[in-house]
């Protein structure tokens, strides 16, 4: 129950959330990896572990997380802060996938959350999030009101439950989202340990 899920996500859906990314994508940004389900199947695409960094709300995960993927770097820190640390100011993503229990959460904390990772984003980036519900879990207005458009690009029922991916894009990938949106900077504070 604490992280909104029944079970870790299946191997199916592990590649559904992965199947746009590419070694040449770059610097890749994972939310809530969990127990690392998305982590590995990020590996398995080629992606070098050095160019993973992890970011994990749970003290529990992000311990064995760093056990498990020694050469990733594992932040502990509350995503909906990832716009305030300053943590990613030098490094750009070339996409972000996230495990994170957007449905669960209100829609100023998904806004800082999905605000703060585009602008950690080369200009191009993606964000891939995965959902139990029928609509993309970005409420439109938050989309809106960052200049982002969410495109379903997959569904599996090999999945407990069964689970749809969506690519979340810029609108115009020239333009960032749109700075102080009355969504913006609602989130949660927390402690951050890199
Ligand atoms: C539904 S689980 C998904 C785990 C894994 N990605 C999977 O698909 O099996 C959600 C994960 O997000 C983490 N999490 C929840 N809220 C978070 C937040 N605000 N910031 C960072 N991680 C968070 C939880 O601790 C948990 O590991």
């Amino acid at each position: 129950m604490r992280v909104a899920a029944v079970a870790p996500s299946s191997e199916r859906l592990a590649r559904l959330m992965t199947q746009e990314i590419e070694p040449l994508t770059g610097p890749i940004l994972e939310l809530g990896p969990g127990t690392g389900v998305f982590t590995r199947a990020l590996l398995a695409r080629g992606i070098p572990e050095s160019a993973l960094t992890l970011v994990e709300f749970g003290e529990e995960f992000a311990v064995r997380l760093r056990g498990r993927f020694p050469e990733a770097r594992v932040v502990q820190m509350d995503a909906a802060q990832l716009g305030q640390c300053g943590l990613f100011d030098d490094a750009p993503f070339g996409a972000v996938v996230s495990g994170l229990p957007l449905l669960s959460m209100p829609p100023e904390k998904v806004a800082a959350i999905v605000g703060g990772a585009f602008e950690a984003m080369k200009p191009g980036g993606a964000f891939y999030q995965f959902t139990y519900g029928p609509r993309c879990p970005v409420p439109k207005l938050v989309l809106e009101s960052l200049g982002l458009k969410g495109t379903r690009i997959g569904s599996t029922v090999r999945n407990i439950p069964p689970a749809g991916v969506y690519r979340i894009s810029r609108q115009n990938p020239l333009e960032l989202p749109i700075a102080g949106s009355k969504y913006r900077g609602a989130g949660d504070s927390a402690g951050i340990s890199a």
